[in-house]
């Protein structure tokens, strides 16, 4: 388990979800718990890693042994990661990012009005996307949170982010994704690897999709 199999590596791993302003007291955010991606963190750190965690507002203490930066939106988590990215080796993206944000941020309080209301939402920077168009030698992993054909999804996010793994969750299975303490995955490699876990702790899974990868860095040359 703590083979330091990443040591004198710098991994950078995103946890948790963000939060798009509407006003000063309301946001739009999704569920997660930023477990899974602590979880990451916490398996990178026992390798050996320098771990960088750049997490979404959540309530969870910064594992031992791993460098926390806290951030809020999507634009902000955009910022932290890209000043890690020139020297990282891995990038674990595990944040359940959002996809829009409000496209005006009101500085007061949005009073209550007669009939409906609308919100309107402009579209975040895909943060993967991003990091996939500007990859000089980085590994990096995506997650992917879907809701049906997960393996169709995860493989075309793979190509189309220029990623080298997607570990795919179905978020509809009531005892993994989300929030849990479990979760169920399938990792996609653009090597063509493709493994599927059984329900496990995400502290444990954590650390066996590590060791694939890592396993898998050892025996493909970059
Ligand atoms: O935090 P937990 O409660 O433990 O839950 C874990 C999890 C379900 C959130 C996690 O396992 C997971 O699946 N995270 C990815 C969620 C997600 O946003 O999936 P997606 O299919 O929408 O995005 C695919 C990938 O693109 C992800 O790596 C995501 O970080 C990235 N992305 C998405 C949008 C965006 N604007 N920028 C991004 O980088």
């Amino acid at each position: 388990q703590q083979s330091h199999k990443l040591k004198g590596k710098k991994v950078v791993v995103t946890a948790g979800p963000t939060r798009e302003r509407i006003d000063p007291v309301r946001f739009l955010t999704n569920f997660s718990s930023g477990k899974m991606g602590y979880a990451m963190a916490q398996a990178a750190a026992e390798q050996g890693a320098e771990t960088i965690l750049i997490s979404g507002p959540v309530s969870l203490p910064a594992p031992e042994g791993v460098t926390r930066i806290m951030v809020e939106s999507a634009e902000d988590m955009l910022n932290a990661v890209m000043a890690q990215y020139d020297d990282a080796d891995y990038v674990i993206k595990t944040a359940a990012v959002a996809d829009y944000r409000p496209q005006t941020i009101h500085s007061q309080k949005m009073k209550k009005q007669e009939g409906a209301s609308t919100i309107e939402l402009e579209r975040t920077v895909d943060i993967l996307q991003h990091l996939g168009n500007e990859k000089k030698g980085q590994v990096l992993i995506g997650f992917a949170a879907e809701t049906n054909n997960v393996a169709q999804y995860a493989k075309d996010k793979l190509a189309r982010k220029n990623a080298d793994y997607i570990i795919a969750n179905d978020v509809t299975e009531s005892e993994a994704g989300f929030n849990s303490d479990n979760n169920r995955v399938t990792i996609f490699g653009k090597n063509g690897l493709e493994q599927t876990f059984e329900l496990l702790p995400k502290q444990e899974l954590a650390r066996r999709l590590l060791q694939v990868i890592i396993e898998q860095e050892e025996n493909h040359d970059r």
